[in-house]
């Protein structure tokens, strides 16, 4: 058992702590399918992995089934125990919670909630046969300490962890777990730097605090908890140690 027998899904896989989380999977002779919505970056990131037998690419938005559906039949294709982080995510940083449109809302529920959700419905029953397998929601502290501007955002990530319990309480014999990332430095970060002052006043400090670690420092924490034991993980939520 161990990486090089596992197929692992990894969503939001084209940049930032998704990108990372791909190495470090690769690196350790995983077999990968990668998900992003555009084409163009996705491919990009694929192309830097050497060896296409153990590689998928699936284009989409994770916010549509149809999308989560090509993720399970290519991990099946791949073959062995599968693995999936769910890590795409959209913050969306700038709109009070009456301000966001419909849309806005929409496309961020849709990367987080409504994907973990597909993701469950698509690959849960890929894994019942063998009664193994690994999800991973990659979540975040604003699911229990509202912010300013990313209401949404919080919203979508408070319902994706608990998505993650749900999902270890009625499948014991799979491992599901809440992995925060921490505070980033990645495309996420910076567009949350980028809006009204009353919303990026707190993004700021995190730079100007020196908080944010690299998208590798994270990932590494990540793999960490991965090559351990993995079933005490499972119902828990795991932090990336905040920097001082
Ligand atoms: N950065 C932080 O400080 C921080 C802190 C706590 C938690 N997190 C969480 O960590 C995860 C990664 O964040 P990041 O900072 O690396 O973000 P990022 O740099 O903005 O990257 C987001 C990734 O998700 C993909 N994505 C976005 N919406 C998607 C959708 N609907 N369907 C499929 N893929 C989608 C993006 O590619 P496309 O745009 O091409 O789809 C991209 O690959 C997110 O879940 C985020 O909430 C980040």
């Amino acid at each position: 058992m161990g990486f090089a027998s596992e197929t692992w899904v990894v969503t939001g896989a084209s940049r930032g702590v998704g990108a990372a989380i791909v190495d470090g999977l690769w690196e350790r002779g995983a077999r990968l399918v990668l998900n992003a919505r555009n084409a163009e970056t996705l491919r990009a990131k694929a192309a830097t992995l050497d060896d296409p037998t153990r590689l998928r690419v699936v284009v989409g938005d994770i916010g549509s089934a149809e999308t989560s559906v090509r993720i399970a039949a290519a991990a099946v294709d791949l073959g062995g125990p599968i693995g999936v982080v769910h890590n795409a995510g959209v913050a969306g940083a700038g709109p009070m919670i009456w301000e966001a449109t419909a849309g806005q809302s929409a496309a961020i529920l849709g990367a987080s909630l409504d994907g973990g959700l597909h993701l469950v419905r698509s690959l849960v029953p890929a894994m019942v046969d063998d009664r193994s397998g690994c999800f991973v929601f990659v979540g975040s502290g604003i699911a229990e300490r509202n912010m300013t501007g990313v209401g949404s955002y919080g919203i979508a990530k408070a319902g994706e962890e608990y998505l993650a319990r749900q999902l270890a309480l009625e499948a014991p014999w799979l491992v599901s777990f809440v992995w925060r990332p921490g505070v980033v430095d990645t495309d996420m970060q910076t567009e949350a730097r980028s809006a009204p002052d009353e919303v990026s006043r707190v993004f700021k400090s995190f730079q100007d605090d020196g908080l944010l670690t690299t998208p590798a420092e994270a990932a590494a924490d990540l793999l960490r908890h991965l090559a351990g034991d993995r079933s005490e993980l499972s119902g828990t939520t795991v932090s990336v140690p905040r920097k001082v």
